[in-house]
């Protein structure tokens, strides 16, 4: 018997109805310490439900939170940033020369990526994120000579009035409360020709919300999307779904729901038709 499976069926047993209880109890508080950054915990039915379970903290409005990807991730690319480069060079060939990265942190993806690509000339890369993100993300560009780099903190804004070629939203949409690809795609007077969506919690059942352990004390309500659903409201906008790919490095494993755990997340490209 390998490990892996002596583990499965251990996690199994222990999901059963007799032990289940317990184990919650358990894994409430591992999720609630410090041990339990990245952890998720339980299943909501709305974000404000989420949030009264959870302690009173800042959500990712920490500048905390940032050391690792001001550090790490402004540096480094990771298996999961391959098929978004190669989707964004070909975009940038055909033209593409603005892009709305939503949730981007101070700029990571543009600053991590600017080593590996042809950033073309006259590009403007805006980043919507929150105010502390936004204030470290600006200081940032200065100090690393990035001016294509802009932000701002109004995500209604960007996406209804200011159209940019291409949308990248990595490991951040399902954090915020009204933000489905579908419903964002709609609110927007002109769409982006090239979508690409990396890091999303997508399973087969049925949409629910949960809660993870962000770090620093920090705790955030997040969306689980149903995968084919999240493809169709998009693809009705007249998006061709280009290419789709897991994620190995983030999973999901949620004490007492086996059926609403999976062992990766999914990366998207879309393009509009043209
Ligand atoms: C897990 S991080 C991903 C950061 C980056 N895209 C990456 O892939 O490394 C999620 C990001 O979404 C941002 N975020 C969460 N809720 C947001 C909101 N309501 N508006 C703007 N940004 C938000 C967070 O500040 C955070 O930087």
């Amino acid at each position: 018997m390998s490990h892996a499976s002596a583990a499965q069926i251990v996690r199994e047993l222990l999901e059963g109805p007799v032990t289940r209880p317990a184990l919650l109890r358990w894994r409430r508080q591992q999720f609630l310490a410090k041990e339990g950054l990245g952890f998720y915990f339980g299943v909501y039915d709305s974000f404000t439900a989420a949030h009264k379970r959870l302690p009173v903290n800042e959500g990712f409005n920490n500048e905390r939170l940032a050391v690792e990807y001001v550090e790490i991730r402004t540096r480094q690319v990771f298996a999961y940033d391959y098929p978004v480069m190669w989707w964004l060079d070909r975009a940038f060939r055909r033209g593409a020369r603005s892009v709305l990265d939503i949730g981007g942190s101070v700029g990571v993806h543009y600053h991590a990526y600017r080593p590996y690509l042809d950033m073309p000339a006259g590009l403007a890369w805006q980043v919507v994120e929150v105010p502390a993100m936004v204030d470290l993300g600006r200081r940032l560009a200065v100090e690393r000579e990035a001016p294509a780099l802009s932000f701002t903190v109004d995500l209604n804004e960007a996406v209804v009035r200011h159209g940019a070629d291409i949308w990248i939203a990595a490991g951040a949409l399902h954090y915020m409360e009204d933000a489905r690809p579908g419903d964002l795609l709609r609110r927007c007077m002109t769409r982006p020709q090239y979508l690409l969506l990396n890091k999303l919690p997508l399973y087969g059942g049925e949409d629910f919300v949960t809660t993870q352990n962000i770090g620093e004390g920090c705790f955030a309500p997040m969306h689980v999307f149903n995968t084919e659903r999240l493809i169709r409201e998009v693809e009705a906008l007249g998006y061709n779904l280009r290419d789709r790919w897991q994620v190995h490095e983030r999973s999901l494993y949620l004490p007492g729901y086996p059926e609403r755990s999976f062992p990766s997340f999914t990366g998207l490209y879309f393009d509009g038709r043209s």
